[in-house]
């Protein structure tokens, strides 16, 4: 096992795009064109991540995060910089890297479609040539963190989308390998199958000591997994450290959370240290009249928020 599961220094990701011109002329001219135009999606990203850290890597959409991630799992190739996985350069030592690595990408699964999820499990403990101890160990793991039987002998085709997840997220520790890629894994599903997904990853985390990295728009996720998070906004990276170290940085705003008369509930992110939260509270009280009051530390959703709109901190 390397030093460090994934040290990356000054990667850069450019893709080159054809600029496409309107109607059919236009498109007859694309076919002959050279008219290039060079998209950086990823600009001088830098990081370590030790063995066994889940890494939360946000940004809004378009941010770079898949790029980064198809980097690490050898995909794409970076433009320059240099990049280490678990000591193997991705795009170069793929056949390695493989075996060090599991994948979820979104909503693709990556199983047999028409088999029974036991035999998708089978058939990947043959290709990465688990022994039968180890494997049965992991699937006795899996029964103790997640409800297993209404899935195993499921086809992948007849499931619903968290059982599909949760299956593709099986899949991806059987193999015990050492870093889990997980991009974007809880979208589109509902609390409960998002709090077994994340009782899951935490679960097999803490038992096999596996590096994750996972992005997601999903705040719960982040907190429910995530001690550190790295954020990536137009392809650089804006932020690097703790949680908790980014929330100090809004140590004096609040939410506030008010029960209308109406039983309505409002929010209000209020900064302490310029808003006297009693006068909000009076003037709401003679507006309309409070039934309820909840007052909170920001939450990790409005602080993400505020980096994205504010950019660096
Ligand atoms: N294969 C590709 N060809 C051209 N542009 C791409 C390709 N993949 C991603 N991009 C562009 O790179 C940027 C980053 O995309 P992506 O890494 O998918 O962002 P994220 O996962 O954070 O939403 C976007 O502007 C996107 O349009
Ligand atoms: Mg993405």
């Amino acid at each position: 096992m390397a030093d460090k599961a994934i040290i990356m220094k000054d990667i850069c990701k450019d893709f080159k795009v054809l600029n496409r011109h309107e109607g059919l002329k236009g498109s007859i001219r694309d076919l002959f064109s050279r008219d290039y135009k060079i998209i950086p999606a990823v600009k001088n990203v830098s990081m370590e991540i030790e063995q066994g850290e889940i890494i939360g890597y946000l940004g809004p959409n378009g941010a770079g995060k898949s790029t980064t991630i198809k980097m690490m799992t050898g995909v794409l190739e970076p433009t320059s910089g240099e990049i280490l996985v678990n000591g193997n350069i991705p795009y170069k030592d793929r056949t390695k890297n493989c075996e060090n690595i599991g994948v979820v990408f979104g909503q693709r699964s990556q199983l047999w479609w028409s088999l029974p999820l036991i035999e998708s499990f089978k058939l990947l403990r043959d290709i990465y040539m688990v022994p039968t101890k180890e494997y049965e160990e992991m699937i006795d793991l899996y029964r103790s963190l997640v409800d297993i039987e209404p899935i195993i002998n499921k086809p992948v085709r007849q499931m619903s989308l968290g059982q599909r997840t949760l299956s593709d997220i099986l899949a991806a520790f059987l193999h015990n390998p050492d870093i889990v890629f997980l991009d974007e894994p809880t979208i589109g599903l509902d609390v409960s199958m998002k709090s077994k997904i994340r009782d899951l990853i935490s679960g097999l985390n803490q038992t096999k000591n596996t590096t994750v990295i996972l992005t997601t728009h999903d705040m719960g996720d982040v907190d429910a997994l995530c001690k550190r998070v790295v954020i990536i906004d137009k392809g650089e990276k804006i932020y690097d450290n703790d949680i908790e170290h980014l929330k100090s940085y809004f140590g004096s705003y609040r939410t506030l959370s008010l029960r209308l008369a109406d039983d309505t509930w409002e929010e209000h992110l209020i900064d302490e240290s310029k808003t006297d939260i009693m006068d909000v509270i009076n003037s709401k009280q003679k507006e309309i009249g409070i039934k309820d009051i909840k007052l909170q530390e920001i939450s990790t959703e409005e602080v993400i928020k505020k980096i994205y709109e504010g950019g660096a901190v």
